[in-house]
Parts: structure tokens; sequence; C-alpha cells
């Protein structure tokens, strides 16, 4: 039997191309080779409070833009969180033997409470809850987050564990984090240090959709410098950072290029910058293509959003009904 990927998408915003080469073409993999769920996990923005509208929004964007990206809706099963309410159900059973002191333990608690102090809510606290649940739900045993998701996964396993121990049962799997492939490409932003994403700025990243005379602009005003002045200078970090974006998306000929000219001290950044926003466009071209297709398609969307709802619920059904048997939850009539 084919083991079960569980990966929850924040619903909040679009894609970058940090996203697409970095976890999203090894999911478009991963689909190949296992039982794969990827939900759009909107039931956990709520702790923040998006409005209404944004909310229903970014949903449907994301949806759409990993479709365009190359999730099969044939191959895994891609789904909306709050379109499965049995994980609302099995939240609460886990809540009731996740304890106060490990959860205001967690990093990423912390992390939040430090950020937005006003807005300490249950739900904030019990987040890592509601993730084991979405992995729980499903028996998913492999789950492709980075290192900021470990801790959360550990608790995920302390959870069902416990429910084992509770119940005396044999009935969760332990899941793990799950590097797909060795070589994850990394994708630096364009603002001069560390990766693309939003966390450091809107002007790091290129998003799938934006169209090509945006990108071109927020190449253009990448962070660089005055240019080297030494034959075989090493490259500060901004400059190493542009080609690394250009190894992505350019020819290997026009990368060793730029390379010459960097190292010969002829570089002009004008034109190497020119270049990249070039390449970026042609490489981004079909995937903002398909964006904008399937974003027009409100039938297909719907349909891939129905059927991905109604395998996933087929899964967490089978698993309530089990869990209230285990808890000895019984109708009476
Ligand atoms: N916490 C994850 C993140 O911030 C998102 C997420 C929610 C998730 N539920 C999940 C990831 C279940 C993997 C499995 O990225």
């Amino acid at each position: 039997m084919k083991e079960t990927v569980v990966s929850g998408i924040r619903s909040t915003g679009k894609l970058h191309l940090g996203n697409y080469y970095g976890a999203l073409r090894n999911f478009v993999k991963m689909q190949e080779e296992y039982n794969c769920f990827f939900f759009i996990a909107d039931l956990h923005s709520l702790t923040t409070h998006p409005t209404p509208g944004d909310l229903g929004r970014t949903v449907r964007e994301v949806v759409v833009e990993y479709l365009a990206a190359g999730i099969d809706p044939e191959k895994s099963t891609i789904y909306i969180q709050s379109d499965v309410p049995e994980v609302a159900e099995l939240y609460l059973y886990m809540n009731m033997n996740a304890y106060l002191g490990e959860l205001e333990r967690a990093t990423a608690f912390k992390d939040k409470v430090r950020a937005n102090p006003d807005n300490v809510n249950a739900g904030l606290l019990t987040y890592p809850v509601l993730m084991a649940c979405d992995i729980l739900l499903h028996h998913g045993t492999k789950v492709p987050v980075g290192k900021d998701q470990e801790q959360h996964l550990e608790m995920t396993r302390t959870f069902g564990n416990r429910f084992n121990r509770l119940y005396q049962v044999d009935y969760f799997k332990e899941a793990f984090a799950f590097t797909y492939s060795d070589k994850l490409v990394k994708i630096p932003g364009l603002d001069g240090n560390g990766k693309m994403g939003k966390s450091n700025g809107e002007a790091s990243c290129v998003y799938l959709s934006d169209a090509p005379d945006v990108i071109r602009k927020k190449v253009m005003r990448a962070v660089s410098d005055s240019g080297p002045t030494e034959i075989n200078q090493p490259k500060p970090e901004a400059i190493q950072n542009l080609f690394d974006l250009m190894k992505v998306v350019s020819k290997p000929d026009t990368l060793s290029h730029f390379e010459e000219l960097y190292n010969t001290c002829t570089i002009r950044y004008g034109d190497f910058k020119k270049q990249l926003a070039e390449d970026m466009v042609l490489a981004t071209d079909p995937v903002r293509s398909r964006i904008q297709e399937i974003s027009n398609d409100q039938e297909y969307v719907q349909r891939v959003v129905k059927m991905g709802a109604e395998k996933a619920s087929e899964s967490a059904r089978k698993t309530i009904r089990e869990i209230r048997d285990i808890i000895g939850i019984k109708r009476l009539y």
C-alpha cells in the first residue's frame, strides 16, 4: 500500500517563485508515488481574523494556483479544509488530551504571542492540535514541511501516541517530516538577503501571477551594488542571489556569459537584470497562463474542489466512526 502524504497549504496569499521551485515541484512529483492529500488550511487562518471577503478570495486563489502549478486532482486529493468538518470534531476530541503547558511551550505559539500580544486566542494556542488532526484524520505518515514545522509534527506524534495509550489501542501512526528531494533549490529574494518569502517583504517576491511588466519592474529594482572592481572577485550576497535566480530560470549559456562578464569586471547590472527579468517572464509564462485559464473556468474549479471534498470526506468519516467507537461515544437511538 502507498504511504499517505498530508500537507496543509496556508490559505493566505499567492504563490511566489520560491514556493514554486521549492515545495511545489516536489508535490507534483510526490503525487506520482504517494497517496497525497493537499488541503487549503482555511480554518487555521481564522486565528488571524481575515475578513469574510478576503478569506473566500484567497482560498480560491490558492486552489487555482496549485492546480496551475501542476497538482493533478485525479492523482492527489486537493480539498479545502472547511469542506471536511470532520476535522473539527476530531479537533474537539484531541483537545481533551492536549495540555496547556505543552501548547504554551510551542515555539510558533510563543513567536505569535510576541508578534501579536493583543490576539492570543485559544485557536492560536491549539493550532498544533488542529494541525495534528489534519494529519491524523487521514492517517498520514509523511508530511512535507520545513524546519519551522518540525515541532508541530513532534506534537502530532505526541497527541497520537497519547490517544493510543489512553484508550489502549494501536490506532494512530506516527507522522514524520518528509524531504522529498535531497536537492531542494533555494530561491533567494530580490531584496539582497535571504530566501524569497513574504516575511522578507513584498519586494523580495516574484509571484506566479505577476504580470510580465510587474516582474520586470521588480527585477530592475532588485538590490545590487556598483559592480566588481577586481578580477574573479567573490560575489556579495545580493549579487550571488541574482546569479542563483538566473541559474534557475535562464539557459546555462546565459548564466556562464554573465559569470564571465562579472569575473572580468565588465558586467553591467542593467543588462544583467534585463536578461534575468526576460528569462523569469519566460519561465513563469506557462503557469501564468494556466492561472488565467483555470481562474476563468469557474465550473472546473468547482468540480475539482467538490471531488476533493468527497474523497477527503470518505477518509475522514471512516476515521471519525472509528474514533467514536474507540472513545465510547454511542448513539442510544
Ligand atoms: N502549519 C502549516 C504551515 O504553517 C500549515 C498546516 C496546517 C499543515 N495543517 C497542516 C502542514 C498539516 C502540514 C500538515 O505551513
